[in-house]
């Protein structure tokens, strides 16, 4: 049965770019066609360089297509600005990376509360209470005042997914979350993810691994560019 209308979070309309250098075109994207809907939880796979981070920086608002709509729900974003497309990714997404990414000299706390010194909407006076409810939901509360060298991959991993957690997004994308980790920290990432999906969060995740991509309810896959649902 086709989504209704109004379950659609998020959509790509014919989306297309490409990379250009000195000596080669590379099509990472080709009329790309997708909707996620409202509660997915949902794996992209595919080979090494068929266009899996390339999607993911374009469904976050990461980065432009060269061509094709974007629309959130059900309304075409139009032609955005890179500070507009930055306030927009920081009300309602939140990125997760393989890196981690999070910052050397800031505490887990203060790495937490980092989006929410971006944000426009979010009161001061609430900071301290949806860092604490971050810690919480990741289970990293005794770690609040470490420095992300002293903790170990699965929890730099967790401190982040708190980071993307703070805002409230209404959707995490996450670009091989479990890359760097092993099968027990794995699992306990992809438990974390469900955990937040069942609380209606819609998770969007790159990952080459099969096994990881199998526990989401929905799996499309990346291949030369061209996505198969
Ligand atoms: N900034 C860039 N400049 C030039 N080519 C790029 C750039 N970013 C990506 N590409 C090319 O676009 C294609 C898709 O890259 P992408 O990073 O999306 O692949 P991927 O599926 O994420 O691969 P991996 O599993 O190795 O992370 C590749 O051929 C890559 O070389
Ligand atoms: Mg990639």
């Amino acid at each position: 049965m086709p989504p209704r209308s109004d379950n659609i979070l998020l959509e790509l309309q014919d989306i297309n770019k490409s990379f250009r250098t000195k000596h080669i075109q590379t099509n990472a994207l080709k009329n790309i066609f997708l909707k996620i809907n409202k509660g997915d939880f949902l794996a992209i796979t595919g080979p090494s360089g068929g266009g899996k981070s390339t999607l993911l920086s374009v469904l976050s608002l990461l980065d432009k297509p060269d061509s094709g709509a974007y629309l959130y729900q059900n309304k075409p974003l139009g032609n955005l600005s890179f500070d507009q497309m930055a306030a927009f990714r920081n009300r309602k997404f939140g990125i997760i990376f393989q890196a981690y990414n999070l910052v050397g000299d800031l505490t887990v706390s203060q790495n937490i509360a980092l989006p929410l010194k971006y944000s426009t909407s979010i009161p001061k006076q609430n900071w301290t209470k949806l860092v604490s409810n971050a810690l919480h939901s990741v289970d990293l509360m005794p770690r609040a005042h470490h420095y992300p060298a002293q903790l170990s991959g699965g929890q730099q991993q967790r401190a982040s997914i708190a980071r993307a957690l703070v805002t409230s997004p209404s959707v995490i994308f996450a670009d091989e979350p479990t890359g760097n980790l092993d099968s027990e920290n794995k699992n306990q990432i992809i438990s974390l993810f469900r955990k937040l999906n069942e609380e209606g969060i819609t998770i969007c995740m790159v990952t080459h691994d099969l096994e990881i991509a199998e526990q989401c309810r929905r799996q499309l896959v990346i291949r030369d560019g061209a996505l198969f649902d």
